[in-house]
C-alpha cells in the first residue's frame, strides 16, 4: 500500500506532504508516514528544516475517528507530536482549510507555523464527547494563553488565521495561493535560529478569575457534559506549577476516562448519524439535481418568514406570498427585525441585512410564483386549504418547480394526488423557529422524483439544516413519537404527578425543558377544539380558563413580566377538580415511571416508525431528536439512549406500564442486537 505521506526536497528544505482525502484525518497510515518523514529529515544532514502541509481541502482535520472503536496502532498520536516537537531541527506547520483537533495539536508541536488567511484552528474534540489529547489542552495556554485556550478546548470554537496570528497562535500569515513557496521561505528565515522555540518549554501563567469567569458564563451551556469540565481541569493543570510531563500525564487519563464513556460515545455516534443522514439508500449520490435559483414562499406568518430568512441568508432569492397586504407587511416586518436584532448583536453586517432583504420579493399575486424553482407551502394546518394551493400551484408553477409543503403532521401523498405532478411534490417540515433551528424533515410522499429528494437534500445542506428523511406518516419522524410523550404526561398528571415534578425528571434527563413547560412556549390551545363547555382532559380545562400559556402570562405554570414561571395553585386545583370527577384517587408516582412511560414510549414509537420504513435508519431518528426537540447530545438520541439504556431494561419498562414493545425492540433485546 503506498503511503499517504510524501516528501520533496527544496534545496535544504523538506516538504512533508500528506494526502488522505477527504480531510486528511491522522490514520495509523498517516502517523507511520509522519514519523518516517521527521525521522529523514532528522537523520539527513543536508535538511535544515522541514514544512509539513497537506493536499486537498484542508490540513489535518484530526484523529481518525473511525480508529476510536480499533486497537491502537503505534505511533499513538501524542507520541507523535512529541517526537516533531522534540526534532532539532525546526518544523514548520504550513496550514490551509482547518487544522483541527489533532491536526492543530500537529501544528502546536510544531516550532512555528503559518496559515493562509482562510484557513481556520480549532480543537472541536469537546463535542465528540473528548479533549485534545494529544498535547493541545497543555500546549495551547502555554502558547495562547488560558482565555483562548478555554474558548477552544471546553466550547471547541474554531479561530480564524487572522484572529489566530494577534493571539500568538500563528506566527505569520501566508499568501492565499503562496502557501507552500512562503512556508519554504519562512523555514529558510529560521532554519538557523536557536533556540527553537518548543511550547511545551514555555510556562503558561495561571487565571483563576478568568476560569470561574468561564465556566460561570457558560454554566447553561455545560449543564449535564462531562468533557468541558475535563477541558478546563486539563487547561488548569498547564498552569498550575505541573510539569509539562506531568499536565500531558494528566490529559492523557482524562482522555482515556472521556473515551471510555457512554457521552463521547454518544457524541461520535451523533457526528457520524448527521452525516449518514443525508445519504438517501436508494438514490445515487451522483444523481442528476435540479437547479434552484428562486424559491417562492408561501404564507408570511411566523412559519414563512422564518423559512424564507434560510434561503435569504444563503444568499437565494425568495417570493414571499399573502393574501393581504397588512399579513405581507407583518412578515416582511418581521424578517426585517430578525435581521437587524442579528445585526445588533454584531453576528451579521448592515450591508448583509440589506442584501437578504434586497432578495426577498413580497407579493399579494399567486402568480408570481411562476418564477421559482421551489415553492414551499407553510399556511395552517388544514388538509382543504393545501389541497386548494396545490392545485392552483400545479396550474402556474413551471415545469420541473418543485413543489414542497411544510406540514407538520399532513398526508403529502393526499397534497400530491390533487396535481398533475405528484412526483414533484415533497415534503419540507421546518422546526419552529425555522431560520434557527437546524432540522428539517423531508418528506417522500409514495410518488415524490428520485431527483426531488436529492435536490432538496443538497439544498438543506447549502443553507445549513440538517436533513433527514421521513416516510408518510402521521407527524413523520419527531411529532408521531412526540404524541405517546404527550399522552402519557397528561396521563401521569391525572394519576397523581405534577407539572413541575414530570418537567424535572426530563429536565434532569437533560432536555431543555419538560413536556409542560415546552406546552406553555408552544401554546396550550394548539389544537383545542375551542368549546370552553367541552372539557374531556386537563388540557381542556386549562385551555378553558384561557390559560394558555407564557402568552396569556397562564398555562401550567402562571408568569410573571418577565416570563419568569412559578408553580401555579390554580393548576393544582384544576387537576385535583379533574381527578375528583375522574374518579380517581391520586398516588405518589415514582421518577422512574416517569422516565418508563414518556421516555420509553418514544423509543417504543421509534422502532415502529422503523418497522414501517419510515424512517431510513435509527441514526436518523436520533438526529431528528437532537437537532428538532433538544434531546441531550451526550444521550445520543432516543434510539443510542435506548441502547445504551439496555435494551431488556426498556423492554421490561414499557411492559411493567402495560406497553406493548414493538417486535423489534423485543427481537434486539432478545438477541443482545442493535435496532437498525
Ligand atoms: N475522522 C474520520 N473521518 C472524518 C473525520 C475524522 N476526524 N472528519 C471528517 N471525516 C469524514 C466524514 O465522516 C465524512 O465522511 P463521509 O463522506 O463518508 O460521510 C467526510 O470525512 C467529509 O466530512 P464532512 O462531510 O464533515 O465534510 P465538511 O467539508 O462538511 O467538513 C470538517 C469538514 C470541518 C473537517 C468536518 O468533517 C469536521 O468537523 N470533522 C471533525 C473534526 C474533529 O472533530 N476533529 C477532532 C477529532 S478527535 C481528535 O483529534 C483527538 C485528538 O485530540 C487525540
Amino acid at each position: 500500500m503506498t503511503s499517504p505521506i510524501r516528501t520533496e526536497r527544496h534545496d535544504e528544505i523538506l516538504v512533508i506532504i500528506s494526502d488522505n482525502q477527504p480531510v486528511n484525518a491522522l490514520s495509523a497510515a498517516v502517523r507511520q508516514g509522519l514519523e518516517a518523514a521527521i525521522k529523514e529529515g532528522v537523520a539527513d544532514a543536508s535538511v535544515e528544516a522541514m514544512v509539513i502541509r497537506c493536499d486537498g481541502r484542508t490540513f489535518f482535520a484530526g484523529a481518525d475517528i473511525t480508529e476510536f472503536t480499533k486497537p491502537p496502532v503505534d505511533p499513538l498520536l501524542p507520541t507523535l507530536v512529541d517526537m516533531i516537537e522534540a526534532s532539532d531541527k525546526p518544523v514548520l506547520a504550513a496550514i490551509h482549510g482547518t487544522a483541527l483537533g489533532g491536526g492543530c495539536e500537529v501544528a502546536l508541536a510544531s516550532h512555528y507555523r503559518i496559515a493562509v488567511p482562510s484557513a481556520k484552528l480549532g480543537t472541536p474534540e469537546v463535542k465528540l464527547g473528548l479533549l485534545p489529547g494529544a498535547g493541545g489542552t497543555q500546549r495551547l495556554p502555554r502558547i495562547a494563553g488560558v482565555k483562548l485556550a478555554l474558548e477552544l478546548t471546553a466550547k471547541g470554537d474554531q479561530i480564524p488565521a487572522k484572529k489566530a496570528h494577534e493571539a500568538g497562535l500563528v506566527d505569520r500569515l501566508a499568501g492565499e495561493d503562496s502557501l507552500e513557496a512562503d512556508a519554504i521561505a519562512f523555514a529558510r528565515e529560521i532554519k538557523a535560529a536557536r533556540p527553537i522555540p518548543r511550547a511545551s518549554e514555555k510556562v503558561a501563567a495561571a487565571d483563576p478569575d478568568a476560569v470561574a469567569a468561564f465556566k460561570k458564563d457558560n454554566a447553561r451551556r455545560f449543564r449535564g457534559f462531562e468533557a468541558p469540565l475535563a477541558n478546563i481541569a486539563c487547561v488548569e493543570k498547564a498552569t498550575d506549577g505541573s510539569s509539562y510531563a506531568e499536565g500531558s500525564a494528566f490529559e492523557r487519563q482524562e482522555f482515556m476516562k472521556l473515551m471510555m464513556g457512554v457521552q463521547s460515545a454518544a457524541q461520535r455516534h451523533i457526528f457520524f448519524a448527521e452525516r449518514q443522514a443525508s445519504k438517501i439508500d436508494d438514490v445515487p449520490a451522483d444523481t442528476q439535481l435540479r437547479e434552484i435559483k428562486r424559491v417562492g414562499v408561501i404564507g408570511a406568518g411566523t412559519m414563512g418568514g422564518g423559512i424564507s430568512m434560510n434561503f435569504l441568508s444563503a444568499g437565494i432569492p425568495v417570493t414571499i406570498v399573502e393574501m393581504q397586504q397588512e399579513a405581507l407587511d407583518r412578515g416582511t416586518g418581521t424578517v426585517r427585525k430578525n435581521y437587524e436584532a442579528t445585526a445588533a448583536k454584531g453576528r451579521m453586517k448592515p450591508e448583509q441585512v440589506e442584501a437578504a432583504m434586497g432578495a426577498l420579493t413580497p407579493t399579494l399575486n399567486f402568480d408570481d410564483l411562476a418564477e421559482c424553482d421551489l415553492i414551499i407551502e407553510a399556511v395552517y394546518e388544514n388538509m382543504d386549504v393545501k389541497k386548494e394551493i396545490f392545485t392552483r400551484l400545479d396550474k402556474i408553477a413551471k415545469p420541473g418547480a418543485i413543489l414542497a409543503s411544510n406540514t407538520s403532521y399532513l398526508d403529502i401523498d393526499e397534497i400530491a394526488a390533487v396535481t398533475s405532478r405528484p412526483g414533484d411534490v415533497v415534503g419540507m417540515h421546518f422546526f419552529s423557529p425555522a431560520n434557527v433551528m437546524k432540522l428539517l424533515e423531508v418528506v417522500r410522499g409514495a410518488k415524490t422524483a428520485p431527483d426531488v429528494l436529492a435536490t432538496v437534500m443538497a439544498l438543506a445542506k447549502r443553507i445549513k439544516k440538517v436533513a433527514v428523511v421521513a416516510g408518510v406518516t402521521y407527524g413523520f419522524i419527531g411529532n408521531r413519537m412526540l404524541m405517546p410523550r404527550q399522552v402519557e404526561a397528561t396521563k401521569l398528571l391525572l394519576e397523581g404527578a405534577t407539572p413541575e415534578q414530570i418537567d424535572r425528571v426530563h429536565v434532569a434527563f437533560g432536555m431543555p425543558m419538560g413536556p409542560f413547560q415546552m406546552s406553555d412556549l408552544a401554546g396550550v390551545d394548539i389544537g383545542w377544539h375551542r368549546d370552553p363547555s367541552r372539557i374531556e382532559n386537563i388540557r381542556d380545562a386549562l385551555a378553558a380558563e384561557n390559560r394558555w400559556g407564557q402568552k396569556t402570562k397562564a398555562g401550567f405554570y402562571d408568569y410573571d413580566e418577565k416570563r419568569t414561571p412559578s408553580n401555579s395553585p390554580r393548576v393544582a386545583e384544576i387537576i385535583e377538580d379533574f381527578r375528583a370527577k375522574s374518579g380517581v384517587t391520586p398516588r405518589e408516582i415514582p421518577d422512574e415511571e416517569i422516565v418508563a412511560r414518556t421516555l420509553y414510549t418514544m423509543v417504543n414509537e421509534g422502532a415502529l416508525i422503523l418497522e414501517e420504513g419510515k424512517a431510513q435508519r435509527a441514526s436518523d431518528v436520533d438526529v431528528v431528536w437532537i437537532y428538532g426537540y433538544g434531546w441531550p447530545v451526550y444521550r445520543g438520541g432516543p434510539m443510542f439512549w435506548a441502547q445504551s439504556e439496555g435494551l431488556p431494561k426498556v423492554v421490561e419498562g414499557l411492559e411493567k406500564y402495560g406497553f406493548t414493545p414493538a417486535k423489534s425492540l423485543k427481537d434486539a433485546a432478545a438477541s443482545g442486537g442493535r435496532i437498525k
